[in-house]
């Protein structure tokens, strides 16, 4: 069913666990972070589009909202970094329920009336919206071995909060999209620092490559939303690598083989965000 409200993130945080947001670009994803989430019995977040879309189009679009509606799991269909009002209002009319703004590239005022504009949109038709402050280095889609972008000023968090609106803050605290050569630091005091301005659960993107302890860290941060998409990423194309020697021109084989490989993956990373979930019912462990 499609989970609707930001109350599963203001939730996760008291819990002092976090939803996934996991990025999706076509079938076989979508069906493996649904398959994830019916295993688990974990709420998660649906990632489809913005940069999706250079991919998949809207059919990404109806894709996820088909799947996600008629899933017995609690599935959220989101919007993620996009920078046009445009874009976010197309979305919203599908049915998303939640869209991420990222005006993280703009001046801090610019920044407050875009994502201003943005959750006007978004509440109006009942979804939630996270905003960025601070930005994010990296490329959403490929490993560049990104360093830290601007990070957030917890001076400026609440107020950007309370200007614009948000249900959910993104915050650049070290974190950087995409796996690096060499281990990323996160800024723990900051994020403690964030958290303690700011009045809304915080989303943790990038999280690909941070090991658990540094995620659990994060979660007693104030963060209720981790981002994962390479981890994903790598597991599909593991997966397909492996599958093609023998595949005997099978597309749908190969194909099913790079699915299994990200639903593992959503399923271990969903369970360890959320531990109190029910105990997982499918053969995957
Ligand atoms: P990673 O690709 O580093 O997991 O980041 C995902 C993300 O933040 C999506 O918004």
């Amino acid at each position: 069913m499609l989970l609707r409200g930001a109350g599963v993130l203001t939730e996760a945080a008291r819990g002092r666990t976090a939803v996934a947001g996991f990025t999706a670009y076509n079938l076989e994803t979508v069906q493996a972070i649904r398959a994830a989430a019916e295993a688990t019995g974990a709420p998660v977040i649906l990632q489809a589009g913005a940069s999706g879309f250079r991919h998949g189009g809207w059919a990404l679009a109806h894709l996820a909202l088909a799947a996600a509606a008629d899933s017995s799991a609690r599935i959220g269909v989101h919007l993620d970094h996009s920078r046009d009002l445009e874009e976010i209002r197309a979305c919203l009319d599908l049915g998303y329920t939640s869209v991420m703004v990222d005006g993280s590239h703009l001046p801090f005022r610019e920044n407050v009336e875009l994502t201003r504009e943005a959750a006007e949109l978004a509440h109006a038709a009942g979804a939630w919206v996270e905003g960025e402050l601070g930005a994010l280095a990296g490329d959403e889609d490929r490993s560049t071995d990104a360093r830290s972008g601007a990070f957030t000023d917890p001076r400026e968090a609440a107020r950007f909060v309370e200007e614009t609106g948000v249900d959910a803050l993104a915050v650049a605290v070290g974190n950087v999209h995409g796996f690096t050569s060499t281990p990323v630091r996160l800024d723990f005091d900051r994020l403690a620092e964030i958290h303690a301005s700011c009045p809304v659960p915080l989303v943790l993107h990038g999280a690909s490559g941070l090991p658990p302890a540094d995620r659990e860290a994060a979660l007693d941060r104030g963060v209720a939303k981790v981002n994962v998409n390479t981890e994903l990423r790598q597991a599909f194309l593991a997966a397909v690598e492996e599958a093609l020697p023998d595949d005997g021109h099978d597309l749908a084989g190969v194909l099913a083989a790079g699915r299994r490989a990200v639903e593992r993956v959503a399923h271990r990373t969903a369970l360890e965000l959320a531990p109190t979930s029910p105990a997982p019912s499918s053969s995957l462990k």
